[in-house]
């Protein structure tokens, strides 16, 4: 398959690191699908669309399986193309800017955060698998996050456990999916600049790059440009992986 012909859909697509990730896979001459619950979701794919690239948007939540179910439906003629996805779409409450303790943990909130994060990335891979399975070339990446690989103070635990769940996920599909020559991987992101880690006090931010060796948060398209290599051919021998882009903050 010629890069043009590979459709990368790529979920939480409206902002942040979804529609870095998405700008990215769209330079890079694949067809994107940008899918977010949120109306915005639109008007980015216009935005690509009016650069000259060629993108399509699916609005739904990913944590509701018939809305994902109909993605198929929605997508018509580029389904049957789809061969990339990445799995993006995540939340990590905060309440004044803080996480919620364990011990304050309402069960609302931590299964919101399990449906969308770990149950959401199920149903849209799921979905995906029978025709990204079906050309003998795929990829899967899933943006997990630091806080699956370490203890990190700021998500909440549901959010970790959301991650960590991902990992796990990851690596059993890995092993299923390798003979049909798609690749199941994780970039692992640590504290990078979106409206996600813009909903804590500022001064959390300051000193946490102030922590990281490499002395700041990292851009959303410092975590694209390692999605757009693991989606690349020259990937194809990374699976069941994760890959940190954290700047030296958790080294292992
Ligand atoms: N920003 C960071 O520092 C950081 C660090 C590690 C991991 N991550 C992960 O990266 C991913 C993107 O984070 P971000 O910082 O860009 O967040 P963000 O909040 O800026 O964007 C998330 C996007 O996901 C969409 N979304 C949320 N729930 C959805 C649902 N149920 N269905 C469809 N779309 C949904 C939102 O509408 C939004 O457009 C998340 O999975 C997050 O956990 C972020």
């Amino acid at each position: 398959m010629e890069v043009g012909d590979k459709v990368a859909l790529v979920t939480g697509a409206a902002r942040g690191l979804g529609a870095a990730i998405t700008t990215r896979l769209a330079q890079a001459g694949h067809p994107v699908v940008l899918v977010d619950q949120d109306a915005a979701v639109e008007q980015c794919a216009l935005s690509l669309q009016s650069a000259g690239y060629v993108a399509r948007w699916a609005r739904l939540d990913i944590s509701n399986e018939a809305e994902v179910m109909a993605l198929p439906a929605l997508l018509g003629d580029w389904w049957p193309r789809l061969a990339i996805l990445v799995n993006n779409a995540g939340i990590s409450p905060k309440h004044e800017g803080k996480k919620r303790e364990v011990i304050d943990m309402p069960l609302d909130e931590w299964r919101r955060v399990l449906d969308v994060n770990l149950t959401g990335t199920f149903l849209v891979t799921r979905t995906c698998l029978p025709v990204l399975t079906s050309h003998g070339w795929g990829r899967i990446v899933m943006i997990t996050s630091q806080a699956a690989r370490t203890r990190t103070p700021v998500p909440g635990a549901h959010y970790s456990a959301t991650k960590s769940g991902m990992t796990g996920l990851a690596r059993v599909l890995a092993g299923e999916v390798a003979g049909a020559g798609v690749t199941v991987n994780c970039v692992a992101p640590g504290r990078i600049e979106t409206s996600m880690t813009a909903g804590v006090n500022p001064e959390v931010n300051r000193q946490h790059a102030a922590g990281i060796p490499a002395g700041r948060m990292g851009k959303a398209e410092e975590v694209a440009a390692t999605v757009a290599f693991l989606v690349s051919d020259g990937a194809g021998y990374s699976t069941g992986a994760t890959f940190d882009v954290n700047g030296g903050s958790f080294m292992h």
